[in-house]
């Protein structure tokens, strides 16, 4: 039977979703290469465990920076490899929606188009990430009602107003939840002259990190390499010490809520006031990250169930709109591009 794929080609994480299955692919966007020949010598969960352990002769990569492809021919590979395990048809080719951020350069956006049709599909048709995950966090979107959602991934935050399945207002950021790992990594080195890598910063992150003042002081013990003696060097990291940096982060994105609600119309402010903003992506997770938003934006903000999943989760359920009509006979607009 033919079916159908979603892919969602996000900067930390792949996610690939079958018509009639559900998610299939939920891997680290990495790859491991070999520096002699360019071989590929892992992808996905496989790659990630050897960043930053690699040999002169090995290294992982992430190809997708803040959204964006910036290394093709490992995407090309990574995508193929993932997708394999799929075991699709030879016969009849898949039809592909896929993912972009909200606003890419048209050469950005062909480099997804181009990666994907390399594989051998039968077409490629684009979603923007916001319109994705408001699909995937069960809004309607081709109601007439104004939702606002923002989805916060590695290294992208979206931010859109969005009626009769058309955004309206928005705001695409090449800042995610990866910055706050990179602003824990600056911290230590400059309080601590220790130099510690991403994986460690993101579980540092993941086990004390939050937005907001925390309540107890959480500890978390990081490992790395004294930029003084050029020693090993443990140190232990406060929630406290964290929160002030990682909230000021966290504050550039909040503040964007404000000017996306001062671009819209009103009637759709309205009904956005009486919602609240809906939270989706891996980024909203850090603690404490929706209460900052309700206090500096004013709106009750919700975050999606699964929230990791809802854009691909959404990019599945748009495989529906391939192929139909730009307008439909209530005036809401088709949420996919023209397939290519
Ligand atoms: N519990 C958590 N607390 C804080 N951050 C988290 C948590 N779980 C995941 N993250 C962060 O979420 C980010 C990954 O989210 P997601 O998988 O939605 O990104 P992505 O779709 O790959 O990226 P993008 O959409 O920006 O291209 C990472 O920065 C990760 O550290
Ligand atoms: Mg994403």
């Amino acid at each position: 039977m033919a079916v159908d794929i979603a892919i969602d080609l996000g900067t930390s994480n792949t996610r690939m979703y079958m018509s009639g299955k559900g998610k299939f692919v939920d891997e680290p966007s990495v790859v491991t290469i070999n520096l002699d020949n360019d071989d590929i010598v892992a992808v996905g969960s496989e790659a990630y465990s050897m960043i930053g352990r690699t040999s002169a002769r090995l290294s992982s990569i992430e190809p997708i920076a803040a959204g964006v492809i910036s290394d093709f021919y490992l995407v090309e590979n990574m995508i193929r490899a993932q997708l394999g395990k799929a075991n699709l048809s030879r016969v009849v080719k898949p039809r592909v929606v896929a993912c972009i951020p909200g606003e890419i350069t048209d050469v950005e956006k062909r480099a997804v188009v181009n990666s994907v049709l390399s594989i051998g599909v039968r077409s490629v048709s684009l979603i923007e990430a916001a319109k994705a995950a408001a699909i995937g966090a069960g809004i309607d979107i081709r109601s007439p009602h104004g939702r606002l959602v923002l989805d916060m991934g590695g290294g992208t935050t979206d931010i859109a107003v969005i009626s009769l399945g058309d955004i309206s207002a928005s705001r695409s950021l090449k800042v995610g939840g990866n910055n706050f790992d990179e602003e824990i990594i600056k911290y230590v080195r400059r309080k601590y002259n220790l130099i510690i890598g991403r994986v460690t910063a993101a579980k540092a992150k993941l086990e004390i990190g939050s937005v907001i003042k925390p309540e107890e002081d959480k500890i978390y013990v990081v490992k790395g390499r004294n930029t003084v003696t050029g020693l090993p060097q443990a140190v232990e990291l406060h929630g406290e010490e964290l929160y002030e940096i990682l909230a000021e982060t966290a504050m550039t994105v909040a503040a964007q809520i404000r000017d996306v609600l001062e671009e819209a119309p009103p009637e759709l402010v309205g009904d956005i006031y009486r919602d609240g903003i809906t939270l989706t992506g891996g980024g909203v997770l850090l603690n404490g990250f929706d209460k900052l938003i309700e206090q500096t934006a004013k709106l009750a903000a919700h975050i999606a169930d699964s929230p990791m999943d809802c854009v691909i989760n959404g990019c599945g359920a748009s495989l529906k709109y391939i192929g139909q009509a730009e307008i439909d006979e209530n005036g809401a607009v088709n949420p996919l591009s023209m397939p290519y």
